[in-house]
């Protein structure tokens, strides 16, 4: 997407942290915003302050999770604004813990928001930027967590590599339409997701990770990591950036860069040395179209 003024945004938890850092450089573009979010208290403040600024805004109250209110946040989305041209999945909570102690609560809840919230986003209004034809942007927030692994954050990280694979298939299946898809994997932000922990719906309160501290024992405790963190809005500005370049990974933290080298070095370490399994038309490195080319050849399309 060239020019994002005048164009019509939805965003998703976008009442705090990254979602509202994302609305900030959003309308510092000229871009109208659906702010939607579980919390409606700080929907009112964020639509404020940004209306203050001239920006034209409208809120929804919606949990991602549940797909009828999500169905309705499209229809609401259209008969407010027209259309819609970029949308951006972003709501999530932090549900850091290990494999080993999860309950099935634990991975429901994760499941159904950090994963099942962006399904039911792309589910919702993706049919609506095909049937506008003219292009559009996609857009999830997964997490560094989801391309590398973070200490005891082995929930987390399951649904933040699914949403990273889902914005890498969207990425080449939309080519074609001028439908764009990014995915932003940040590092640690100062946001108050610690906060997201007191959105857990009942139904879900059977507890087997021990989760993160609240913010005031970590600040209790001398500067914590959160005050090393980066700004939403510097993250918001940096995801306009992919977003005008179409740029597939919006990642934000280089801090990184070394351990997702040393993470792949074991993986190429353990491929088989002995001739390519699907033959020589794999001698070269199986890509994408190298793969459509197999799958062709089997007689199973790619569309
Ligand atoms: N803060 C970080 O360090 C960090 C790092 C990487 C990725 N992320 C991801 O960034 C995204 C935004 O989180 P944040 O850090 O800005 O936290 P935040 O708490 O400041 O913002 C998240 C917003 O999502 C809303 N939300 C939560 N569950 C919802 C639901 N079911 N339906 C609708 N809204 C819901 C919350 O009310 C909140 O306003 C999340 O997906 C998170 O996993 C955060």
């Amino acid at each position: 997407m060239q020019n994002v003024d005048g164009r019509v945004a939805f965003i998703t938890g976008g009442a705090s942290g990254i979602g509202l850092g994302i609305a900030r450089a959003f309308a510092a573009a000229g871009v109208r915003l659906m702010l939607a979010d579980m919390r409606d208290d700080r929907l009112a403040e964020a639509a404020a302050s940004l209306t203050s600024a001239g920006t034209e805004v409208a809120t929804i109250k919606v949990d991602v999770a549940d797909r009828v209110a999500m169905a309705a946040a499209a229809a609401r989305t259209v008969e407010r604004f027209g259309k819609v041209h970029i949308v951006v999945a972003n709501a999530g909570v932090g549900v850091i813990g290990r494999v080993r102690d999860a309950s099935y609560d634990d991975w429901d809840w994760s499941n159904a928001v950090n994963l099942g919230g962006v399904v039911n986003t792309v589910q919702e209004f993706l049919p609506l930027l095909r049937r506008q034809g003219e292009g559009g942007h996609l857009v999830a927030t997964a997490s560094m967590g989801g391309l590398t692994p973070v200490p005891h954050g082995g929930v987390y990280s399951v649904q933040k590599a699914a949403v990273v694979a889902i914005m890498e298939a969207l990425y080449t299946e939309l080519a074609a339409e001028g439908i764009h898809a990014s995915v932003i994997c940040p590092g640690m932000t100062r946001t108050n997701i610690a906060e997201t922990l007191a959105l857990r719906p009942t139904h879900f309160s059977d507890h087997g990770i021990r989760l993160a501290p609240p913010p005031q024992a970590v600040a209790a405790s001398g500067p914590g990591p959160m005050a090393l963190a980066m700004d939403p809005t510097e993250l918001g500005e940096r995801v306009l950036k992919g977003i005008l370049a179409n740029d597939l990974y919006i990642l934000t933290h280089n801090e990184f860069a070394e351990q997702i080298r040393e993470q792949f070095e074991p993986i190429l370490a353990a491929m088989p040395k002995e001739e390519p399994a699907m033959g020589p038309a794999a001698a070269g490195g199986v890509k994408f179209s190298a793969y459509e080319r197999v799958l062709k050849a089997r007689g199973t399309s790619v569309q």
